[in-house]
């Protein structure tokens, strides 16, 4: 697929994006480009998604690329000719440049497999954005032979032509988690006849706060945030229950695992202070995702000898299930700078479709040169 190609592919999945497991119709242009060229598609274990798997002409190690596929449930407002046109749903974190992207990759992987040696898996994951496609590929029998792996995302910070690597952690883990505290309902005018559970809602918030402030070194990147409160109906009714929900974000295992159960640990001491009962809920999400220091440099060397301007990104508190993969063996998580002057997940977000076809370029000459030429 050459620069044109690649360009209405990627306008194609922009004005039809498809929220996580309903990849269908985004899965079938893939495969149906793919077998074309008489590509070896594997259906993913999912209802969507698949792997593309490029045999090289001689034995050799084992790469993985990896691209995410679904939309958000977001009213796009870029104004663009080749805006999305389903409603409530878009393309606002890039994952339609992404495919597209490792679409371009395979099909060069493909036409140069007599000078490959080894062999590339091009992993065309669902369900990125809810954290359910990552975890259910990984334990797939498919990647036991990977010995590296790479993912792409795009960055609106960085101009087209620029790409982000950098070493060490570049996600979070982002956990969540919930609350209920249960008392006893009453006639706001007499609050003794009830268990009011607002005031211990509102005590476990602020106390909630001193995670970050107070137990963690200030060297530590962390976040806790409770995003979502609610209880009551009416002014002169105290409710039964109320409820909190919020995410947590680390970047390392002891921490993640420290503040889940001080949560825990203050949900239950406030409900007992007040004669509550707590119902606390930890929903873990994926792990963080830590780049490979020595691939980094092999990442870099590569874009600098192909023109681009190699960047760090700013660190962030993002969550990426690229994470699931890494559990295998080490990778990259490679942002491309797409220009644009919103941030993913933004109605206004834009990825710039004359990037795609360097880092096409960029993807499947990595993937050839880490696993071997002929
Ligand atoms: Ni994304």
């Amino acid at each position: 697929m050459n620069a044109q190609e690649l360009i209405a592919f990627f306008m194609d999945l922009h004005r039809h994006p498809e929220l996580g497991l309903h990849e269908f119709e985004t899965t079938r242009k893939i495969r149906e480009k793919l077998e074309a060229h008489g590509v070896l598609c594997v259906p993913s274990s999912l209802a969507t998604g698949l792997t593309a798997v490029i045999q090289g002409s001689a034995p050799g190690r084992t790469i993985a690329l990896r691209t995410d596929l679904d939309a958000l449930p977001v009213q796009e407002e870029t104004g663009l000719s080749y805006a999305s046109e389903v409603p409530g749903v878009m393309h606002a974190c890039g994952h339609d440049f992404h495919a597209t992207v490792m679409l371009g990759a395979a099909l060069r992987l493909q036409a140069a497999r007599d000078r490959l040696k080894g062999c590339v898996k091009v992993i065309f994951q669902p369900a990125e954005e809810i954290s359910e496609g990552g975890a259910a590929m990984a334990r797939e029998d498919l990647f036991g032979d990977v010995e590296e792996f790479y993912a792409i995302h795009t960055y609106q910070p960085f101009e087209t032509g620029t790409l982000g690597i950098k070493e060490g952690p570049v996600m979070a883990a982002p956990d969540s988690f919930s609350l209920t505290f249960t008392g006893k309902g009453t006639h706001a005018g007499q609050p003794h006849k009830g268990v009011d559970p607002i005031p211990a809602m509102c005590a476990f918030v602020l106390e909630a706060q001193t995670i970050c402030s107070r137990t963690v070194n200030p060297f530590e990147p962390v976040v806790v945030s409770i995003a979502h409160v609610s209880a009551g109906t009416a002014w002169n009714v105290i409710p039964g229950t109320a409820f909190a929900e919020g995410t947590v974000r680390t970047l390392c295992r002891e921490t993640r695992t420290d503040i889940r159960n001080r949560l825990e640990r203050m949900a239950a001491h406030i409900a007992e202070a007040h004669g509550l009962q707590a119902d606390f809920r930890w929903r873990p999400g994926p792990d963080p995702v830590i780049n490979d220091p020595d691939l980094c440099r092999a990442c870099a060397s590569l874009a600098r000898e192909m023109g681009f301007h190699v960047a760090r990104q700013e660190d962030c508190m993002l969550g990426e299930d690229f994470s699931e993969f890494l559990r295998r063996a080490p990778g990259v998580l490679i942002r491309v700078g797409t220009g644009g002057q919103f941030p993913n997940h933004h109605p206004g977000f834009t990825a710039d479709p004359q990037a795609l076809e360097r880092a096409a370029d960029f993807f499947a000459r990595l993937a050839m040169e880490r696993a071997g030429l002929t």
